[in-house]
């Protein structure tokens, strides 16, 4: 039971602690030397204030007490900053404006609205020689990214030049066109709802809205500002089951996109391992009780960030934060870079509603793709079913291609294999050869242009050779043998969870 109350903690915790700050606007001038200073003077206590980030007792779900009592992370990092030994690494706890600047990437801010009221805020990346003629000329291929669950647009960029895939496209000359789903740190805005005030209509939402309405909003400005007729999309993640749902939905959207590239994607979810998700639904009854009155969760906090991503860079500290990654999406030390997790976890998590959650919850007791269960009640009312229908992905009809990883946590391989059959017009369906790689691995694995974006950057172009329209063959599909193989990270989780429940 302990987990449970773990979790309940979490979530209540960041979401009093998160509602103090609307990232950019709140945010202090220089963030950073706040930080440090704050630290100088010992108003950090590491300990505490993790906790309070992450609402439960590190020392005892980890099992690294004895880092914490052994080596005081306030004594250890105070001592480090008046030597004058405490480096921050380049990049680090800056939002995506500086980060991009820093690199010589310029950036637009768009905004867009959405039918039912959002303003979403879209970043705009050319390439590194780009200048206002390089982004206004019509004929570069757009993409659109769109990132994961409680992530942004900064998580599209985080792996730099040489890594990101949207900046390599970028530099290449591809118009890129980072979303950020309604309610994060970037698009927490309504024409007429306050986030803050009016919780439980704005807040009103989950994967589902963001596809029958962010993405239309967010394609149909992009083809208005460019005057392509189709575009490229890139998920990850919930980024993908958002799509998954748009198409389903509102499927006269399918002719709007060249390709879709499907990193991880989250639609079958029965067989999903995370430990973490497991125990959440199998208590989900209790925990809808317990957060009745809350709507927004794991919103973003600068101080709380940084805390936690300085912790990711010094040992023995940075236990914590692998096992944080590892738990939640695949125990993977070979792909790590821990500067990378650093420069990540500063600017994360970036806010999702409840209802984000739950669906995804509902999701995976049922097994199905289907649609927000409301309760027979208004279920009846809104789908003239007392059960949710099923999203239809008989109406994914855009050319799609999944990349999936055998030891991802959140999307078993066998979902995949059912997806790739399931959809009309899988072009591939590639599981990423890395017998490790990992549910965030998509995101900066040290090896992720071997293994994912050299591949992707070229389906792509193949698409933009034959002009956005033709379908090229199907390659041969990538049918893994058996998927089941020793995890120790899951396996040292559920032994944890055991003792803890
Ligand atoms: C966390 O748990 C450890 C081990 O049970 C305990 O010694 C410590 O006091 C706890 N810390 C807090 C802040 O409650
Ligand atoms: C930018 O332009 C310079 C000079 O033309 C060239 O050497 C360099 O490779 C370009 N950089 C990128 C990222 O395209
Ligand atoms: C990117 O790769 C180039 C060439 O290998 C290297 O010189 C440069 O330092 C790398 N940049 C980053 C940010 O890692
Ligand atoms: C959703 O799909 C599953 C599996 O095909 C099926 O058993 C179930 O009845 C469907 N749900 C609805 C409401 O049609």
């Amino acid at each position: 039971m302990y987990i449970i109350k773990a979790i309940i903690f979490e979530l209540l915790i960041i979401n009093a602690y998160g509602e103090l700050t609307i990232a950019d606007i709140v945010l202090p001038k220089d963030p950073n030397t706040l930080f440090l200073e704050k630290l100088r003077n010992g108003e950090i206590n590491f300990e505490k204030d993790i906790q309070l980030g992450l609402g439960f007792n590190l020392s005892e779900i980890f099992n690294i007490g004895e880092i914490f009592q052994n080596n005081n992370p306030t004594d250890y990092f105070q001592e480090k900053l008046k030597n004058g030994k405490l480096q921050l690494p380049p990049n680090f706890g800056l939002d995506i404006y500086k980060f991009l600047k820093n690199y010589g990437y310029p950036v637009e801010t768009h905004w867009v609205q959405t039918e039912d009221g959002y303003v979403l805020r879209m970043h705009r990346v050319a390439g590194r020689n780009g200048t206002k003629g390089y982004m206004a000329k019509r004929d570069r291929p757009a993409v659109l990214f769109v990132h994961g669950l409680a992530s942004s647009s900064f998580h599209w960029v985080v792996a730099g030049p040489n890594k990101s895939l949207a900046l390599q496209l970028a530099d290449q000359g591809f118009d890129v066109w980072l979303g950020n789903t309604r309610g994060n740190t970037w698009s927490r805005q309504h024409i007429t709802l306050n986030p803050d005030i009016d919780h439980e209509a704005f807040w009103q939402f989950s994967y589902e809205q963001c596809g029958q309405y962010d993405l239309p909003a967010k394609i149909d400005y992009i083809i208005a500002k460019t005057g392509q007729q189709k575009i490229f999309y890139v998920g990850h993640s919930q980024g993908t089951s958002i799509f998954f749902a748009m198409a389903a939905l509102r499927p006269e959207y399918n002719d709007k996109i060249a390709l879709f590239t499907a990193f991880a994607p989250v639609v079958y979810l029965k067989h999903m391992s995370s430990p973490m998700y497991r125990f959440l639904v199998k208590y989900m009854d209790k925990v809808e009780v317990l957060i009745k009155n809350i709507y927004e969760l794991m919103s973003y906090n600068w101080l709380s960030a940084r805390i936690q991503g300085l912790l990711c860079l010094e040992e023995p500290f940075s236990q914590f934060c692998l096992m944080e990654r590892f738990f939640l999406s695949g125990f993977d030390p070979y792909q790590v870079d821990q500067t990378q997790i650093a420069l990540e976890t500063a600017q994360s998590p970036n806010g999702i509603s409840k209802n984000m959650l739950l669906h995804f919850g509902q999701n995976i007791r049922s097994g199905f793709f289907q649609r927000f269960d409301y309760g027979p009640e208004l279920n009846q009312k809104l789908y003239q079913s007392s059960i949710p229908p099923n999203f239809t992905l008989s109406h994914v009809t855009v050319p799609t291609a999944l990349y999936y990883a055998q030891n991802d946590l959140f999307v078993p391989v066998k979902a995949v294999e059912q997806l790739t059959k399931e959809l009309p017009n899988v072009v591939k369906s590639k599981l990423i050869s890395f017998k490790y790689f990992n549910h965030m691995d998509f995101v900066n694995a040290v090896d992720v242009n071997k293994l994912v974006n050299n591949d992707a950057i070229s389906l792509i172009k193949t698409y933009v050779d034959n002009g956005g329209t033709t379908t090229p063959a199907p390659p041969p599909g990538n049918s893994p043998a058996a998927a089941i193989k020793f995890n120790y990270g899951c396996i040292l989780m559920i032994i944890l969870l055991a003792l803890y429940s």
